[in-house]
Order: structure tokens, then C-alpha cells, then sequence
């Protein structure tokens, strides 16, 4: 079978057992935290835990840690009563058995947020509408009798200063037909159909109807039984890895060629990498403390009543970890792989195991360097990567988010984009300047994906400073007489704030050591790589802006505060806005030869095709943290000769084989 093989040697860790301050919480220390919370009498029949997060150990301690030394480890479980609307934040001590602290979530004062959406609230939702008489006579007056298979899509409602909406625990819904239960309802959105949920009372609170645009009946399925079936051409490519693969894993311990890091997990993150680091001439030299893709932001750029509202923060609303997808279910990676279980929490505070939530494996990546000499003897070496993925499912949209180690010290970051578009419906033919239609009567409304990367760098240590280098074109004259000259500018950045790509300029953002340097006496760099596609969109009085202020600038570099890990706070559900970002760069704080953290958003701004129906080709987005001067020479120098066993052909091209690079001569 085609599709057995990459599942051939299938390894999977769950940590059970905790032996590192990074590990990722276990699920005997999340029900172990939740019992001392149930002695202390605060879990009642209505509590709800929309959220279970390791508290992250002491930097610095961490940073210096040996096996052997003891450690804390400590949860923040926030518990919601869903009776009074009321949620506390409780962290608990799993080391010293005791509740370390208790806090009210100030939910109902300015500037609110809520707590992320429970599962069983997306279905208290559709019970909610249905059973509205408003809602039934606006479905019933467009002629609508299939109710049953009706989805009522719960959606984060943002923050519009409404009366009768701030400082509660509000939900709205769009209305989507299906022609049978398992059609695709993105194809049939109601037009002008908006519900307001109190989820707290448990009640509508408003039913707005307005227009009369016919529901489109295009279909949206992309099964075999609709598209036909699945061509024949393809032959087998499979991916053998005889010897076994080039990594080891130890509990969270991974090691790859020169790299090493700690794989962790938690529901609101998803994949977290701790202490990555590279190893050179023997010696284990840090690049990243900390890194992941703590917050996302999806806002749309479309007037109607249907979707002005929407901007979707996919980590702090609906939690990426969480709704991870279980790849026990089916593997989206080819070779040898080794997965690592992820641990949450359902909404009752018990540990809930996504099953094969990282994908980790290699992959042959091309030539890394290649030369062909004056005599015309060629040399090449293939690039190889580590790869160590997840996806996280959330609605409509499917998020991959990949980390990438290469063979010459490289980190790239890609973002997945994928699964279906968010339509409305519109008169086929018409111009929307908001939307584009992508299939008869859909209209995709334009959109973003604006992801967070934080990056919490240890360039050779935690002193660390940034410097924003551009190149410049010199003016003709006595510096640059014949015209042809153009140099690079190397600004350092003081204080703590934001900063714009500029990629006609070709910036790039440099963190330096501040005591180390490599053997031409420069100090040792990584360099952040952005791609420069555009920030939010959105005016700046705009309620996004205010709320997704995070994502208006393309980097931030703040001084570490070990509290300061959501872009877009810690409540960006139903907040008003100022939270995250902004809040943690207003003391200015020096960030020279400081432990400081980069802040990097990136992600497509879409315009949607027809290309894009039914289902999303992926699109792709992210950036690159590559050594520059970090090393004396290429590090991958040392790379075997047809390192790919694979390629038989060898040079001279004598066993006719025409795709082949290796240079494996006998
Ligand atoms: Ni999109």
C-alpha cells in the first residue's frame, strides 16, 4: 500500500513524566491542579474552565537550570461560572500542592474582555436561534422549510460599544443552509441575517433582517461524490529512510544534525519550541529561549451587517491549541515521522489529549550549496530540514503552522493558510468593492490573516540589541563618483516600540550578542527576514485597530517581562482594546544589551479567487531568522557527499538519470 509506508516506523511521546522546567503541562498535573481547585469548594454545578495554561517558569532561573536542581510548576486555570458571567483567574502549584493565587477577571469594568468560547457553547448557540420566533420568521419569509439542517455558525462578536453587549458574554451567529447534514454550508450564507446572543442569560437579545439577497445554491462540496473521481496519473513518490531518521527524541528533548530544542504544547499556543539551540565546534550556542505563534488575527474588510464586526482572534478567542487537529486521525507528512501528543483541557478542567497533535520529520530540501570548479569537477551537498508542524482548525479556516530547521543554522517560520473561504451572498454578476465573487452568487469578502510570532531570541546569551539594517543608493558626486555605489545603514533601536517593514529597502531587523563576536571581531547576529506584506488594513479609529493594535506594525522589540505573552492581551474576546502590545512597550524601556523579545507579525492579506473554491489551495506566509555572522564560515562545510543515499546517478550523468544532483563519484 502507497500509504503505509510513511507511516512505517511511526513513533509518538506523550510526557508523562515531568524531568524539565519547560516541559509541557502532563495530564496528571492538570487534574492534580483541578482537585486542589475542587477541595477548595470552587467548582459548582455552572463552572466552565475556558482556559488551562502552564504558568512559564522563571526565565533566568530556567536559562541556568541542571538536571538535578528542583523546580516549580505551576497553573493558571481560569474558571468561568456560566451562571453570573463572572470568571476567576486561580493558579495553583502542582509542586508545593496549594493554590498560589485567586483573581477576578475584570470582565464587566473597562476596557472588559471575555474569557475564550467552551465547546458547549457553540451548541447552546444553534439551540438559542432555532427557537427564536424572530429568527423562524426571517428563515420561514425567504421561503426557507429544511430548518433541521440549518448551521448556526457561533462567531466572536468584537467590541462595538452596544449598550446592551459590553461587559457581557456575548456570541453572534450567521445562518448557513444545507442541503443535506454533510453539505458544505459555507456555499449558503444567509444574507442579512444577524443574531446577538447573550450566552450568560441564555437569550437573543437582537434578530437583525435586513435585505433579501437569495441564499446561493452552489455547491461546496469537494468530495469524490461531487468532483469525480481522483485521477490516475500520479505514481507512487515515496520517502524511505532505510537507516532510520537523523533525529532522537528524549522525553521533551529533541536533537536533529547540529540543533536541539524542547518541544511543548499548550491549548491556547498550540506548538511552543523552548531553548533552541545550535551546536558549533562542540559547543551548544543558544539562539531562541522561547518561540511560537501566540495570537492571530483574521479582520474583514467588508461594510455589511453580516461581517463588518468580524475579526476573528483565532488564539485568544477560540484557542489554536485546543482545536488542534488530532493526526491519529490521518497524517499530512511523508517519511519517517515522530509525533508528539498535545495535552489540554476540556471545558470542565480535565486533561484532554490531542492524539498526534506535532508532526515532526525531515525533508529533503534541494541543493544547500553546489560549485563546479575551473577543471569542471562539480561539488554539491543537498539541504535537508527538520520539520515540526501542527494544524489547528478553527470554523471555516484551517491554520498548518510549521517550524523549519535547516542544515546552515536557518529558522524559517510558515503559516499554512487553508480549508474554506467565508462567503457571503450577493446578486451573480453584480461589483462589490469589498468582496469578490468566486463562485455564482458568493461573494469572499476581502480579508486578512495576520499572525504573531514571538520570538523571545538569546542570541549567544540574554544580552541581547537590534539593529534595523537597510541598504541605500549614494547620490553622485565625491562619495560616489562613478554612480554605481550603494552602501547598508545600521540603526540600533533604543526603546521598546514598533516598527514598519520596508522592503524596497530590503530591511531586516539584526539581533546582536552584546559580548560575543565572531573571528572578524563582529558581534555574533541572527537576522529576522520579513516578508512586508501589508499590516492591518483597517483606519485607525477603527474598533480593530484599537483591538488588534498588535498587528499594525510588523515588528515590536520589547524588554522580557515574564507576564507579557499575548499580543493582544490576555482577553482580546470583547475587549475595547489597548491590551498586549501596546500596554508593553509604553514604559520604553531600554532595549540595548537587554533580554528582549521580537515581536513579528506576518500573514496574507486576501483577495479570494475562484481558485480558492471549495476548498483553499494553501496559502503560504511567514519569514526567516537566519545566522548572519552568528558562524565563521557556511556550517554545513561538513555535509557528506551524496548525503541523499537515494541518488544513485553519480556526475557524469552516466547512469542517465536527468534529475539527479548528487555527485557521488566512485
Ligand atoms: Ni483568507
Amino acid at each position: 500500500m502507497a500509504d503505509t509506508s510513511h507511516r512505517h516506523g511511526k513513533r509518538v511521546t506523550r510526557i508523562t513524566e515531568v524531568t524539565h522546567p519547560l516541559d509541557p503541562l502532563t495530564e496528571g498535573e492538570i487534574s492534580q491542579g483541578r482537585s486542589i481547585i475542587e477541595a477548595a469548594g470552587l467548582i459548582t454545578d455552572t463552572v466552565r474552565f475556558p482556559a488551562v495554561l502552564p504558568v512559564e517558569p522563571d526565565k533566568k532561573a530556567t536559562f541556568a537550570w541542571k538536571p538535578g536542581k528542583p523546580f516549580d510548576r505551576s497553573i493558571l486555570y481560569v474558571l468561568l461560572d456560566t451562571a453570573t458571567g463572572i470568571s476567576h483567574e486561580v493558579v495553583v502549584s502542582v509542586t508545593d500542592e496549594k493554590i498560589v493565587s485567586q483573581t477576578k477577571v475584570k470582565s464587566d469594568e473597562h476596557p472588559y474582555g471575555q474569557p475564550p468560547y467552551l465547546f458547549e457553547e457553540y451548541e447552546r448557540v444553534e439551540a438559542l436561534v432555532k427557537a427564536h420566533p424572530e429568527w423562524q420568521a426571517a428563515i420561514a419569509r425567504r421561503g426557507i422549510t429544511n430548518v433541521d439542517d440549518i448551521f448556526c455558525a457561533p462567531l466572536a462578536p468584537g467590541y462595538f460599544g452596544h449598550e446592551d453587549e459590553i461587559g457581557r458574554r456575548m456570541i453572534r451567529s450567521l445562518t448557513f443552509l444545507r442541503d443535506t447534514p454533510d453539505d458544505s454550508p459555507w456555499a449558503h450564507p444567509v444574507e442579512g441575517l444577524l443574531v446577538t446572543i447573550d450566552l450568560t442569560k441564555g437569550e437573543v437579545v437582537r434578530v437583525q433582517d435586513e435585505g433579501d439577497v437569495p441564499t446561493p445554491t452552489v455547491s461546496g462540496n469537494y468530495d469524490v461524490g461531487t468532483v469525480g473521481p481522483a485521477r490516475e496519473s500520479l505514481r507512487p513518490l515515496e520517502i524511505t529512510q532505510p537507516e532510520g531518521p537523523s533525529f532522537t527524541v528524549n522525553g521533551s528533548l529533541v536533537e536533529w544534525e547540529n540543533w536541539k530544542f524542547r518541544v511543548s504544547f499548550n491549548s491556547r499556543e498550540g506548538l511552543v519550541l523552548n531553548q533552541v539551540t545550535f551546536t558549533d565546534k562542540g559547543e551548544d550556542r543558544s539562539v531562541l529561549y522561547r518561540a511560537s505563534v501566540p495570537e492571530m488575527v483574521v479582520p474583514y474588510g467588508d461594510t455589511s451587517i453580516n461581517r463588518y464586526w468580524i475579526s476573528y482572534f483565532d488564539a485568544g478567542e477560540y484557542l489554536l491549541g485546543k482545536n488542534a487537529n488530532p493526526l491519529v486521525l490521518g497524517c499530512d507528512c511523508l517519511g519517517v515521522i515522530h509525533y508528539f501528543d498535545g495535552v489540554a483541557a476540556d471545558d470542565h478542567g480535565h486533561p484532554m489529549v490531542v492524539g498526534q497533535a506535532v508532526c515532526m520529520h525531515e525533508e529533503d530540501y534541494g541543493v544547500l550549496w553546489k560549485h563546479t570548479d575551473l577543471a569542471g569537477n562539480p561539488d554539491s551537498r543537498r539541504s535537508r530540514r527538520f520539520v515540526i508542524s501542527y494544524f489547528a482548525t478553527i470554523g471555516n479556516y484551517d491554520y498548518g503552522f510549521f517550524w523549519y530547521l535547516y542544515l546552515d543554522g536557518t529558522i524559517q517560520v510558515e503559516a499554512k493558510a487553508t480549508g474554506v473561504v467565508f462567503n457571503g451572498a450577493g446578486v451573480p454578476g453584480s461589483h462589490d468593492p469589498h468582496a469578490h465573487e468566486i463562485a455564482p452568487g458568493l461573494f469572499a469578502p476581502v480579508h486578512q490573516h495576520l499572525f504573531s510570532a514571538r520570538l523571545d531570541v538569546a542570541v549567544d546569551g540574554l544580552d541581547n540589541s537590534v539593529h534595523e539594517v537597510e541598504v541605500v543608493g549614494v547620490p553622485t558626486g565625491p562619495e560616489n563618483p562613478h554612480g554605481n555605489a550603494f552602501t547598508y545603514t545600521v540603526n540600533t533601536l533604543q526603546t521598546e516600540g514598533g516598527r514598519l517593514a520596508n522592503n524596497p529597502a530590503l530591511r531586516t531587523w539584526h539581533v546582536t550578542s552584546g559580548h560575543r563576536t565572531n573571528y572578524t571581531g563582529a558581534s555574533t547576529q541572527y537576522q529576522l527576514i520579513p516578508q512586508g506584506y501589508p499590516v492591518l488594513m483597517a483606519q485607525p479609529e477603527s474598533s480593530v485597530a484599537k483591538r488588534a493594535a498588535f498587528a499594525t506594525q510588523h515588528l515590536w522589540v520589547t524588554k522580557y517581562e515574564p507576564n507579557e505573552m499575548w499580543p493582544a492581551g490576555m482577553y482580546p474576546n470583547q475587549h475595547a482594546g489597548g491590551a498586549g502590545l501596546p500596554e508593553y512597550v509604553a514604559g520604553g524601556d531600554s532595549i540595548v544589551n537587554e533580554d528582549i523579545v521580537l515581536w513579528h507579525q506576518f500573514g496574507p492579506t486576501h483577495i479570494p479567487r475562484t481558485e480558492d473554491w471549495p476548498v483553499m489551495p494553501v496559502d503560504y506566509s511567514g519569514f526567516l531568522f537566519k545566522p548572519f555572522g552568528f558562524f565563521d564560515v557556511n556550517p554545513a562545510l561538513n555535509l557528506p557527499d551524496g548525503a541523499n543515499s537515494s541518488c544513485t546517478c553519480c556526475g557524469s550523468g552516466r547512469c542517465g538519470t536527468d534529475a539527479c544532483t548528487c555527485n557521488h563519484e566512485h
